[in-house]
Formats: C-alpha cells, structure tokens, sequence
C-alpha cells in the first residue's frame, strides 16, 4: 500500500531525481494508484519543491509536461492507495512543513496523529489535507528547526530519528529539506523500506521495483531504523542513532524487463502467460545430483523439520488459497495435521502454538501485515516461521526464521496469477521435504511426484495454448451475467475460491466460491434461469466417486436453469455430456490438478474485465500489498 521511492546523487542539479522518482513510480503503481506526487531540493532552493496530482501517475505526468519542475540532486515520489483522507490533490503526499522547508512522504497510518495534531495546532501550524501523514510534515518541520548539526545547520537525520520515536502506528516516512540538499532521509516501523546502491547515486524504496531498472545491488533496511542516504553515503542507525553495522546486503534476482509489459496489453496477461515458467522457475536447484530434495536455502536443522507436529499456515486472499491447497498434499504425504488460517483472525484466537509447530506464512509481497502480524505472534509463542515468499528484501522473509523463495518474477498486477501457482509448488517442494526427512514416503515415491511436477509447466502451456480462445466465447457470453458461482471438491475446492476471488475483483461481478458438496446446504437456492456456475471437475480415474458427486452436482444445478461450465480432464466424457461449455486441461494427478485447473480462470476473469472495459491492472479500492492491518 503506497509506493515510496527516493533518489540521491552526487552531481549537480539535473533531472536524474524526477527521472528516478517517476520510473520508480510507473514500477510501484500497482501498490497504490489514487494519487501521486514528487518533492524534490537541490542547492540553492528557497524552499522544497513539490508537485502532486490525485488519480493515475499519468495526471502527474502531464502536469509536469505542461509545467516542468527545476533540476535537482535530490528527489522523494509517492504513489498513494488513500486510507485516512479521499484522493484529492491536497490529500496526496508529499506534505510540506509549515515553513515549506521540509517535504514527506508517507505509507502506513500515524495512530497518535489527532493527539499530535493538536499539539501541533496550539504551536500555530495549521493543516491543509485531511491526512495523519501531514502531521508528520508538519512536526519534522518543527523538529528539523530545532535539532542543528555541527556547522549550525537543521539536521534533517536526528530530526528524523526524534520524530520517529514520538509516533505511534504503522510508517515509513521519506524526508527532503532544501537547506541539506544532498540527503533523503528515511525511517521504518512495520513498513518496508529497502535501499539500492549504485554507483555516485542511491535509492530507496518500498519495493527493490523502485530502482531495478538502475541497480541490482540492494540492502535491507531492519525494524525501527533510520537511514540517511547521500550519493556517496549510505548510513544506517537505530531510532536513537546508534549505528546499525549488519544490513542485510543482497543481489535482486529480478530483471529491469520483468517489470515492464513487454509488448502484452496489460500485466495480467503477460503474468498469467508466466504461469509455466513460474513453476519451472521455482523447482530450479532444489534438487540434489541424487535427486533428492535439497532445500540448502531453509537454514532449519533437518533435526528440528523431523520434529514438527503440526503447520499452520497464515496468509490471506490467494494466498491463503495456495495453503489451502498445500494442506490437501501436505496431510498426504506428511501425516501430520496442516491448518490454514487467514492471518487476520489467527492471532486474535488464542491459537494453540508449540516449539513443534511450524507456522508457514506464504506472502507474494512478503509485506502484507496481517500476515507479518501473524507470524511475529507465531514467534512470540515459540514456533518456527518459515515464509514462502515471492520479494527479496521484504518484511515477511526477513522476520521469518526461514525462507522458500518462489521464482515468479516480479508480480505487477494487482491480482494475483503466477504466484498462486509458485506458491503451490513451494509449499509442495516443503511437503515433500518434511515427508523425505520424516520418512513418511519412500524416495521413489517423492521422486516420481516431482518428475511430474517438472512436467506441469509444459500442461499449463497447453492450457494457454488451447483454451484460450474458449474461455474468451464465454466471457463475451457471459459478460453481461450479474453472478456467478464456482464450486470444487479436495483440491478443486480452493481452486473454486480462487476463480471467484479473481472473477470479483477484476470484473466486479458478484461471485462466491462453494465447497461442490456444500451445495445441497444452501447455496443451491441462489440458481435461477441462466446462473452461470463454474465447476471444477476432478479426473474420472482415482477417485472416480468423487467425480462423478461433482458431476451430480452439474446435473442438480443445470436441472435448475444454470449456465454450466466445467474445468476437466481433456476427454472426460461426463463433462462433454452435462456442462454447456468445457475449459479442457491436460491428465494430471488429482494433487496437482489445481495447477492447470485455475489458469483458464485466471484467463476468464481478465477477458471479462477486458470485454467490459476495465483496467485489468488496477482494479478499483485495492492495491497490491496491503501494508496496513
Ligand atoms: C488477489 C490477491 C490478494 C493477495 C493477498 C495477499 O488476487 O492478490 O488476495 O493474495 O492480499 O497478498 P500477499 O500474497 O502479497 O501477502
């Protein structure tokens, strides 16, 4: 939720830091999109200069085309996704101090803000916007004119660090003052922040999309710190300014290319036709030359893995699916109960946590705080966290005791697609590894499962491939529809949740996601003359009872007037037969069907969206990580 972006370098005034600040912007859109904004200072400076504009990073861009902005060697961009004040030009960060010296910019929700308000107020600031974030403006204003450095002068970085231990609540908050026109000074409590350093210039960001396409080089920034960036200079210290020496420094795995669209119409295309290198890309090296599962990343004792007794996996939305997913193989092969919780009830129920608990906390953004909430609670209990996680130098991974990264690439989109499906196969490759140190399955046995995982990414391809064009008939037929129903059974039931879940927050379409057998309980009285219900078909080898209830379950609603399109197994006889239109997919085990059953899906959802001209991108309310509880 909100992208934050900052640049210093060390030459003179030019057009580097607005060029930055908006590339870093176009890159972190996705986390917010109902405002943006740039302060930028160099020598010379009377005062910061600041420009913002509610609605899409293309308004900004046309104000500044119209009226262009002076060089400067410093410059801070926020893209905005509003919580306390609507999206209005005044509203959009950044805010300025009352002697317009100052400019921040701000993610997360100031909690004492009111309290500090007033405060502020009986000093004789006075308030323009309607935000917590101003007060923050205002106070490092104050602030920055009383705290000096050594040759007299406002120092911005304690100021910082002072104002950073009198807030309460969630913040990053980055800071430019045209009298130190070199810095951009940054603090973080339960916010991202990571720095990226180049050469004679370095960057901050939410995300390390604020700055790939300038450097691969990046290091984290820990809870509670400040730093003070320059173009030479990177320092980093705790809220009172002790030095923090053992940042994380790390090489970011995504290319400059990955973030842009590369020729497809929108993000979500492009992402979803990712799918199959998605999960290639994250069974990579997870091998050794035996065969056997290696997870040399995990830096968990193999001691520690055999003694686990239960999972409890926290996440939310899609990625909650995935777990829900996992927890169908997992049990399986493992023999030990899996729980999925969504992180935003897990801690507020006193769950029954032990040092033999594996909590696994599965994030794409690896930033979303009701998980990262979760996991600290986790921990706090005495559990072992690992994250499944899809962003190097996130909170997620970082306050994790270990981490499975998945390989998808940076996940642009707001709605999620190619991690869902990375997201499986970790937390399947996790599965397989608990049950190889456990010894809960013979290695022959694990071994045949991943050769046919390492045969999905060809079945996703054929699905695209294949199917596309049919799932574009039905969105064109069923655009007009005002709800849809999608139901499951075993893994097809998250698989039914997740197709829902796309299908409302990029089309608007009014859905829900049923367990198939839960039908007869309820649901089933929402069918009426032409309700179109999407049914996720197991294969008719197995479990063929299973099949054919669901196939029961086709007939029963068709019997009432429903539209009926089914998910299956290509040649499977009894869908042909009952649905009106059959999405076919490749023959597959049952345990990894949701890998091939949810991308036609993720196609309808998009087409849909398309067809009624919606921006597939950035649906409307959300954003992308959402960094506030
Ligand atoms: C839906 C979607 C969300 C996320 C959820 C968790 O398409 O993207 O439901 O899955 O907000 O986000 P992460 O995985 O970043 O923790």
């Amino acid at each position: 939720m909100c992208g934050i972006v900052g640049y210093a370098g060390n030459q003179t005034a030019c057009g580097k830091p607005l060029e930055v600040c908006l590339q870093g912007l176009k890159r972190l859109e996705y986390r917010g999109y109902d405002s943006a904004g740039v302060a930028l200072a160099a020598p010379g400076m009377e005062q910061v200069v600041v420009r913002k504009k509610a609605g899409r990073l293309a308004n900004l861009e046309a104000d500044l085309q119209a009226r262009p902005l002076p060089d400067a060697t410093v410059g801070i961009g926020h893209t905005r996704w509003a919580t306390n004040g609507q999206p209005s030009d005044i509203n959009s960060h950044p805010h300025l101090s009352s002697d317009g010296h100052v400019a921040i910019i701000h993610n997360g929700i100031i909690e004492n803000a009111n309290q500090l308000k007033t405060e502020l107020e009986a000093e004789g600031h006075s308030f323009v916007s309607a935000t917590d974030s101003e007060v923050a403006a205002k106070l490092l204003g104050k602030l920055a004119q009383e705290v000096m450095d050594e040759t007299g002068e406002p120092d911005l970085c304690e100021a910082l660090r002072r104002m950073a231990r009198m807030l309460t609540g969630a913040f990053t908050i980055l800071a430019v003052d045209n009298r130190q026109p070199h810095i951009v000074v940054g603090a973080r409590h339960d916010s991202p922040l990571v720095v990226g350093l180049g050469e004679g210039e370095n960057f901050l960001g939410s995300d390390v999309a604020a700055f790939v396409a300038y450097t691969d080089q990046a290091m984290e920034v820990g809870q509670d710190q400040a730093v003070c960036l320059s173009g030479d200079q990177v320092v980093i210290t705790d809220f009172d300014g002790n030095p923090v020496t053992d940042s994380k420094r790390f090489t970011v795995d995504w290319d400059a290319s990955e973030v842009e669209k590369g020729g497809w119409p929108s993000f979500m295309d492009k992402e979803i036709h990712e799918d199959p290198s998605a999960v290639a890309d994250t069974l990579l090296g997870r091998f050794d030359a035996k065969g056997d599962i290696a997870l040399d990343e995990v830096h968990i004792d193999e001691e520690v893995f055999r003694s686990i007794d239960k999972i409890i996996v926290v996440a939310c939305g899609t990625a909650s699916y995935a777990g829900m997913v996992a927890k169908y193989a997992i049990e399986h092969w493992v023999r030990i109960p899996v729980e999925v919780e969504l992180a935003h009830e897990f801690r507020y129920r006193d769950p029954i946590l032990t040092h033999r608990t594996l909590v696994v906390a599965i994030s794409q953004s690896g930033e979303t705080m009701d998980t990262l909430m979760a996991l600290r609670h986790a921990r706090e209990q005495g559990s072992r966290v690992l994250a499944i996680c899809n962003t190097q130098g996130s909170s997620i991974p970082r306050e994790s005791d270990a981490v499975l990264y998945t390989h998808a690439g940076p996940e642009i989109a707001v709605a999620s697609t190619k991690a869902f499906l990375a997201q499986i196969v970790a937390a399947y490759m996790l599965g397989l590894y608990l049950a190889q140190v456990k010894g809960t399955m013979f290695a022959d046995e694990i071994r045949q499962i991943v050769g046919q995982l390492k045969a999905m990414p060809a079945k996703i391809q054929w699905v695209l491939d294949h199917q596309a064009d049919q799932v574009e008939q039905a969105a064109r037929r069923l655009s007009g529809a005002r709800s849809f129903l999608f139901l499951g059974r075993h893994v097809g039931y998250p698989v039914a949740m997740e197709g829902a879940l796309k299908l409302k927050e990029i089309a608007y379409t009014f859905t829900e996601g049923f367990a198939a057998g839960e039908l007869k309980h309820g649901p089933i009285a929402l069918v009426e003359e032409g309700e179109p219900v999407v049914v996720i078909v197991p294969s008719s080898h197995g479990r063929d009872t299973l099949h054919n209830k669901v196939i029961s379950g086709i007939e029963e609603v068709k019997a009432r007037g429903a539209f009926t399109i089914a998910v299956a197994e290509e040649g499977d006889p009894d869908a042909e037969r009952y649905a009106d239109v059959v999405f076919w997919r490749p023959a597959c085990p049952t345990l990894l069907s949701p890998l091939v059953d949810v991308v036609p899906l993720q196609l309808l959802a998009m087409d849909m969206a398309q067809i009624k001209g919606l921006d597939v991108d950035k649906p409307r309310n959300l954003a992308k990580s959402v960094t506030v509880e």
